[in-house]
């Protein structure tokens, strides 16, 4: 039987009985043309505001006024040490230790810092592997990391062969492994990937690329906050990601990333280095002398003090993860993702090329259409209904677990049937 009815009724009493509806109450949704609440399905790009974060910034803002520099060592919640609170409210969601995770920049940046210590290319192993349809700004952080080795981005950069690029298996990762593996120093993976909403199996994936002693980095900006993650048991290396797609931290807010403990006590690795990965004890020595002394954990990679105001909305949000809990979310996030996928199915035209299967993908679905998707974007955003556009022919529709309903589902579903038929 099929879970999408036509009947608005139907989507309603499902937003009745689900016993997480209200969270949307905490949100402050973006109004149409008409001045109804959008049906906001773009929170895999830029999420919403939680009405917390207003009175959180507020309360910054003036503690900045009242403090001036003794902020920075106030009793409670001192800046000096505030990006270490920020980093603990994210080890559940990503499964590491608070040793494992840290909070600085933003996520290019952050690769770009990671990969300084983790792409150690050899003359036998120099190459980096990446999936199809990897990020634009991965690909370029990837070409200039092998062009600042001195190496050749044309030939240096590997993209898994995949039968079909909008899905890719475990068959075309071997495959591509059997005659490239040996020539592979480090695997920069998107997680979830941004365009077709594929969540890969991070722990097999590991296990082959550990097979092959290939580094294993991933940019989780499309996972974390939307799928449970276990990052310290995959023995991956390195992950970044930002906050605010899912994490709803902000436009450009800061980016959390994990360094696996196995690394954490190697004083050796090569790092771009600065005085916030420093030891806090003799961080402020600075008389020309000292020499660099890294902490012994994923915070020994940090480089600059962190802007507060980018962590203060960053915690607020994490809070509310945390009230809640990932599983929970999660929970809902699956009934809502499959009510949206019964839904475009039901829509001659058009189709899903996200994964049915729900331990493939996150809440986004990712729906190929025949005409411009950037114009039917904009069709849909005159409605109320906001998609995220990737040309020439892909729709993305996020319906998050915090603040999406099933009937603005329900409302996205009967907007995008009325335009594409
Ligand atoms: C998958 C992915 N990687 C990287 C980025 C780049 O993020 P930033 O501008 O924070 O470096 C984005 C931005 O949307 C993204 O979606």
């Amino acid at each position: 039987m099929s879970l999408f009815s036509c009947e608005y009724d139907e989507a309603l009493s499902l937003d009745e009985a689900d016993p997480l509806s209200s969270l949307r109450d905490e949100f402050v949704i973006p109004l149409d043309q008409k001045g109804n609440e959008q049906a906001y399905f773009a929170g895999n790009s830029l999420g919403l505001m939680p009405k917390k974060t207003l009175q959180a910034m507020n309360a910054s803002l003036r503690d900045w006024g009242a403090k001036g520099v003794q902020g920075h060592f106030d009793e409670d919640d001192p800046w000096y040490r505030y990006d270490e609170t920020v980093s603990s409210l994210q080890t559940e969601m990503v499964g590491a230790s608070v040793e494992e995770v840290g909070v600085m920049g933003s996520l290019t940046t952050n690769l770009h810092l990671l990969m300084a210590s983790f792409y150690r290319p050899t003359e036998r192993k120099n190459k980096i592997l990446i999936e199809p349809h990897a990020f634009p700004s991965d690909r370029y952080a990837v070409a200039s990391q092998v062009a600042w080795h001195g190496g050749n981005p044309d030939t240096d950069i590997i993209e898994i062969r995949a039968a079909n690029p909008d899905h890719v298996t475990q068959e075309d990762l071997l495959y591509t492994l059997e005659e490239h593996g040996e020539s592979i120093s480090l695997a920069l993976i998107g997680g979830l990937n941004y365009y077709t909403g594929q969540f890969h199996d991070i722990e097999e994936w590991a296990s082959v690329f550990q097979r092959y002693e290939i580094t294993v980095g991933l940019d989780l900006a499309h996972a974390v906050g939307n799928i449970p993650l276990s990052l310290h048991d995959t023995g991956i290396d390195f992950a970044a990601w930002c906050t605010y797609k899912y994490l709803n931290g902000g436009p450009g807010s800061i980016s959390g990333y994990f360094v696996h403990q196995k690394h954490h006590q190697n004083v050796n690795l090569k790092r771009l280095a600065g005085w916030w990965g420093n030891n806090p004890e003799t961080r402020f020595d600075m008389h020309g002398q000292e020499r660099f002394s890294p902490r012994a954990s994923a915070d020994g990679w940090k480089v600059s003090n962190p802007s507060l105001f980018s962590m203060v909305p960053v915690k607020a949000s994490l809070e509310m993860f945390n009230e809640i809990g990932i599983a929970t979310l999660r929970e809902r996030s699956l009934r809502l993702t499959a009510y949206f996928e019964e839904g475009i199915r039901s829509i001659d035209g058009v189709e899903s090329i996200t994964p049915r299967d729900p331990e493939r993908r996150g809440c986004q679905i990712s729906v190929r259409v025949k005409d411009s998707a950037s114009a039917l974007e904009h069709q849909l955003i005159k409605g109320g209904v906001v998609p995220d556009a990737r040309d020439p022919d892909v729709l993305r529709f996020a319906p998050t677990p915090m603040y999406s309903r099933f009937t603005d589902i329900y409302r996205g579903i009967q907007a995008l049937a009325k335009i594409v038929s």
